[in-house]
């Protein structure tokens, strides 16, 4: 394990922010602020997913580290639920159909928990962790990404990154002690995730139209959305720049640390010591 996973309790003060910069807190303009913003809304129910689809192969991981570690990725990954919730509420008090979309997707993926058998919804998780292990690393590598942006939020995003970065190979871990690395276990992650992707950028894609639709705020132009092309599709976009380790998944002895990112976790000292959340005051008895 090249790092270990640690669950940070951090307060961001996401319920401070003034709810009229939901739309506008980031500097590219709208349709990327809204992009992150759909992101935002799969994140508690689907870090739910993935801890609900981690936790029932538990039994059947011998390693202790890796039982550890497993520990950890659950809890990080309800931290982060958490916190999106309070990001989600942001988008909800501005009038944006937050609910609905949020709605929609508890019901999809409880749909995927009722009708699909565990390794497929295992393999689900590896491609969606491998997904964010992608996001993470551009959030802390690439500055255009975040650079500019309101600062709880942009912390909110890096603080999710480094602990996306810190657990990235336990779900494929967990995956290769429950099946192994032979060509099932191969065909089964590779299928999945040539499904899954295209389907998860699809919604976000669909729920962040929502919120434009619903932002009375919205720009008429098409700057804005010029900006939003090159910020995915760009030279150094947020899609351009996961081609190539997208593409690696579909090597036969890919494991998510043969990209050694490792030097990118330091970013969380800064964000841990700026966001603690502050000690419980001491009670005196009288
Ligand atoms: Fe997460
Ligand atoms: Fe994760």
């Amino acid at each position: 394990m090249q790092a270990t996973p640690i669950r940070r309790d951090l307060d961001f003060g996401i319920d401070r922010i003034d709810r009229k910069l939901a739309g506008r807190w980031h500097p590219r303009g709208v349709p990327v602020a809204h992009f992150y913003n759909a992101m935002s809304l799969f994140f508690p129910e689907g870090e739910r997913f993935f801890i609900h689809s981690v936790r029932h192969f538990r039994e059947r991981v011998a390693d202790p580290e890796l039982k550890a570690a497993i520990t950890a990725f659950i809890g990080q990954e309800a931290m982060h639920g958490r916190e999106h919730d309070h990001y989600n509420q942001l988008i909800r008090e501005a009038g944006l159909p937050a609910e609905a979309l949020e709605r929609y997707t508890a019901a999809l993926l409880g749909w995927l928990k009722d009708h699909l058998g565990p390794s497929t919804q295992l393999s689900i998780t590896l491609a969606l962790e491998h997904f964010t292990a992608m996001l993470a690393h551009l959030l802390l590598a690439e500055p255009t990404l975040l650079d500019g942006a309101e600062p709880k939020l942009k912390a909110l995003w890096r603080w999710h990154a480094v602990e996306e970065t810190e657990h990235k190979a336990v779900a494929f871990d967990v995956y290769q002690a429950a099946f192994g690395r032979g060509a099932a276990a191969y065909a089964l992650r590779t299928s999945l995730f040539v499904v899954v992707m295209p389907l998860f950028l699809a919604h976000v894609l669909a729920y962040q139209a929502q919120l434009m639709k619903a932002d009375e705020q919205r720009p008429r132009g098409v700057r804005q959305w010029l900006e939003f092309g090159r910020f995915l599709g760009g030279k150094r976009g947020l899609l351009t720049q996961m081609i190539k380790p997208g593409l690696a998944y579909f090597r036969p002895g890919f494991h998510p640390w043969d990209d050694d990112n490792r030097e990118l976790l330091g970013a969380v000292e800064e964000l841990a010591a700026a966001y603690a959340k502050p000690a419980a005051p001491i009670r005196r008895v009288a």
